[in-house]
């Protein structure tokens, strides 16, 4: 049986080197970092080594970096800790209506104690009209929080001339950078990024760690009091082997062959496009996409069917993000760049990987005719 995993936005499989890297601090090196023996040292250092290549990779400080237990909690993390540091006085944020759940439900959370969001449209491609970021800014608006590129149908959005607006306006940027983070080179200081969510599992490192990039002299709220951890603002003791795998991962990531990746998508791309009728790419095509993601409407076969007959020939994708999968509701994305609900339902999401191979994507191409034909043949009988 074959196993061809293409769902690598979901999450990664962990590299063997990032293992290794960690097994030592699940073995022998068991201390606290903030304990002041020994023990507590060397994982301290490991540690302060991690945060610093994190860093590095971003053209940000040590001091700036912010461990949490991953996206989710970044995301939360930025935009309630703003909130709670300007409000009243501010109450207003701009996001938009692609991203990711953990962004929308916060703002939701935020407006029932009385903030104030704008959820600025996107265009068919996923884009978001810079004019409209420029226009929604009022002297309330203390945050602006747009993810880098989508994880459903991979587009990139400009951050950083969006980065560029709020500087101008005075107004916080928050990028939700976990689809890109060592996909794509990000500068923090180039882009005017204020704080950054980035995680460990979609870059071939653990679950269940993840960075706040807070630029020097933020004032933010904590959300999670304690021990005084991470400069007091994250309290908690550290998940270190977490951590150090995760340092390990980027370290790794400059050897991964992106562009390789991105003419395999274009192949799986132009293969479906080219010989299964009714079918539609959503999203972006070339540099403006993320090049781990596909993402296509088979016109007539219903998605959830499709996964599952690809399961059954050992290949691994997804519906709309895996987040929502088990929810059962409708995709946001999908239904902001203009599809209706059927297109919704035949929607799947393909996202390729270090390890995808040419050959793994000639084979899906060769059984998806078959399988989409099947559905939709079924279909008319079902209608
Ligand atoms: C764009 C984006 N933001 C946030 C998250 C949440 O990250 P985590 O799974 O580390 O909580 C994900 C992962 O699904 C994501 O794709």
């Amino acid at each position: 049986m074959k196993s061809i995993y293409l769902d690598n936005a979901a999450t990664t499989k962990i590299d063997n080197e990032v293992l290794k890297s960690m097994k030592p601090y699940l073995e022998e090196f068991y201390g606290n970092p903030s304990s002041v023996h020994i023990k507590g040292q060397e994982t301290k250092k490991a540690l302060e080594n991690a945060r610093r290549v994190i860093a590095e990779s971003i053209n940000a400080k040590s001091e700036e970096i912010y461990f949490t237990s991953g996206g989710t909690e970044s995301n939360n993390w930025a935009l309630k800790g703003l909130f709670f540091k300007n409000y009243p006085k501010k109450n207003h944020i701009v996001t938009s209506k692609i991203e990711h759940d953990c962004v929308i439900k916060t703002c939701k959370w935020i407006e029932k104690n009385g903030g104030k969001v704008t959820y600025l449209d996107v265009d068919k491609e996923g884009f978001i009209n810079l004019k409209d970021l420029e226009k929604s800014l009022t002297g309330k608006t203390f945050l602006v929080s747009l993810m880098h590129a989508n994880n459903e149908i991979g587009t990139l959005q400009d951050i950083e001339n969006m980065g560029k607006i709020c500087k101008n306006k005075g107004v916080l940027f928050h990028t939700d950078a976990a689809q890109t983070y060592t996909k794509i080179p990000i500068d923090v200081k180039k882009m005017n990024i204020n704080l950054m969510t980035i995680n460990s599992h979609k870059i071939y490192g653990p679950k269940g760690v993840g960075v706040l990039y807070i630029k020097e002299g933020i004032k933010i709220e904590p959300l999670l009091h304690g021990g005084g951890h991470e400069n007091g603002l994250r309290s908690g003791t550290e998940n270190v082997p977490g951590i150090v795998g995760f340092g390990k991962a980027v370290e790794i990531s400059k050897k991964i062959n992106f562009q390789k990746i991105s003419e395999l998508r274009d192949s799986l791309i132009t293969g479906i496009l080219t010989n299964i009728p009714k079918t539609n790419l959503n999203g972006p095509v070339g540099e403006k996409r993320l090049p781990t993601n596909v993402n296509i409407s088979f016109g007539g076969a219903e998605g959830e069917a499709l996964g599952a007959y690809l399961e059954n020939k050992g290949v691994y994708v997804s519906t709309g993000s895996a987040c929502m999968s088990n929810t059962n509701s409708e995709s946001h994305v999908l239904k902001a760049i203009g599809l209706s609900g059927k297109e919704q339902d035949s929607s799947i999401r393909f996202t390729l990987g270090k390890e995808t191979k040419k050959k793994e994507i000639s084979y899906v191409l060769k059984v998806l005719p078959g399988i989409v034909e099947k559905l939709r043949m079924g279909e008319v009988i079902n209608n």
